[in-house]
């Protein structure tokens, strides 16, 4: 179900510039965008790295007011004129290396695109906007994490607005470094940015390597199903689309200069969340190499750093803008074990050797 906060008959069609829209959560909001304002103009700008996938857009190549560019947020000039020609007066900001386990391995990657690029993509808007006299309805929404925030223990309360950060992986640190840069470009110079931090994602197009896909997919495989560690680090999940939704009303509806926390309100222990999976799937699935699923479950070597607990409260998200969660945890596996029933043809070519690669590295 596609949800649109600002539908009225007094919107006024917006100019939007969306950021690593090839990738899992970018090409959902993209798709959200395009069903809910058809008027709009859409521009993509993506690096097209592993984790990004043109044809997750191919649908919407052919239409008029859609547009592809694939480029790296890091190159000032490309951004600077695609803001100008576009005659941008929205930026969505999800283009990110957001994956853990490779920030691990090779943390540097993460340094340039989500601190230079966001530094980069916030320098070009700052310009772009101080030349159209500072309009009032720009807005720069910068998409974060609940990682900035660090672990919790299993009493503590959820992150808020107001939790100190603490990041722990290089990943997460990367993403606070950028959103205090966000937070700084409010401050100083009054550019109109948002940023929002979120819970763990899942649905359509979710990139192999992260634990939900993965799992999905080495069950149609008939492979171990690895679980980090005791299996007891619990995790807030957001179908993708309500994420979505939550952004859509921040872009209408929120202050700039804010912080609004996005949440699933589905704590689950990644244990709990695999034998979940593994029910739906034997369920679900006509053929599977290994029945029940279960019986592949594998206790692996912990991720070094690895955050016990994240819990969201999004009590202000709630009350200010009024948006909640839509989607039971329950409801959105479901959703997501049938959408990789059936998109086998999205999924089996994104395990290359590239990715065999990195996976013989993490799965050692
Ligand atoms: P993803 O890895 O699936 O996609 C990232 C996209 O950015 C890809 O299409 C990639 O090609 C593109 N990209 C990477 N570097 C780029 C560059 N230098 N220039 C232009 N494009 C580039 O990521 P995702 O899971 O969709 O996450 C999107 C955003 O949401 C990230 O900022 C992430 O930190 C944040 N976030 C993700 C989750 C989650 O659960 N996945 C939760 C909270 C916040
Ligand atoms: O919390 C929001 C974050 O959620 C986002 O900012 C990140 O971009 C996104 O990748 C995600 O980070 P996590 O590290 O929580 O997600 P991941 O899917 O990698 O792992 C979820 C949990 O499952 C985590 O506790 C590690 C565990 N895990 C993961 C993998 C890939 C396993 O036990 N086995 C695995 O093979």
């Amino acid at each position: 179900m596609t949800h649109s906060w600002n539908n009225g008959e007094n919107r006024q069609p917006r100019r939007i510039l969306i950021t690593g829209g090839a990738g899992f959560i970018g090409s959902n909001f993209v798709h959200h965008w395009c069903e809910s304002y058809g008027g709009d103009r859409v521009v993509v700008l993506d690096a097209l790295t592993y984790a990004g996938n043109r044809q997750t857009l191919a649908q919407l190549e052919g239409r008029e007011n859609f547009r592809f560019v694939q480029g790296d947020i890091c190159d000032r000039a490309a951004v600077d004129s695609l803001l100008q020609e576009e005659a941008i007066d929205t930026v969505a900001h999800f283009a990110a290396e957001s994956h853990v386990d490779r920030s691990i391995l090779g943390p540097g990657a993460f340094v340039q695109t989500n601190v230079v690029g966001t530094f980069t993509l916030l320098e070009a808007f700052r310009q772009h906007w101080n030349g159209k006299g500072q309009p009032s309805d720009y807005r720069f929404l910068h998409v974060s994490t609940d990682e900035v925030y660090g672990s919790l223990g299993p009493d503590d309360p959820a992150f808020t607005e107001t939790t100190p950060y603490a990041p722990n992986s290089p990943y997460s640190a990367s993403k606070a470094g950028s959103d205090h840069l966000a937070r700084a470009y409010f401050h100083t110079y009054k550019v109109p940015t948002i940023i929002t931090n979120c819970s763990n994602n899942y649905g359509p197009y979710h990139f192999p390597e992260k634990l939900i896909p993965l799992m999905c997919i080495n069950m149609l495989l008939g492979k171990p199903l690895p679980v980090y560690g005791d299996g007891q680090n619990v995790r807030d999940w957001l179908y993708v689309r309500d994420h979505c939704s939550a952004l859509d009303v921040v872009i209408h509806r929120g202050e700039p200069g804010e912080t609004y926390n996005v949440g699933g309100n589905n704590e689950v222990k990644n244990i709990d969340l695999v034998r979940m999976l593994c029910k739906l799937m034997d369920e679900m699935a006509t053929e599977l190499p290994v029945r029940p699923c279960e019986e592949l479950i594998t206790f692996v070597k912990d991720r070094p750093g690895h955050d016990r607990r994240y819990a969201i409260d999004a009590t202000k998200i709630k009350t200010e803008l009024g948006w909640t969660p839509s989607v039971t945890v329950e409801e959105g596996l479901r959703r997501t074990v049938e959408w990789f029933l059936t998109h086998e043809d999205w999924w089996k070519p994104l395990l290359s050797e590239e990715y065999q690669a990195y996976y013989n590295q993490v799965y050692v």
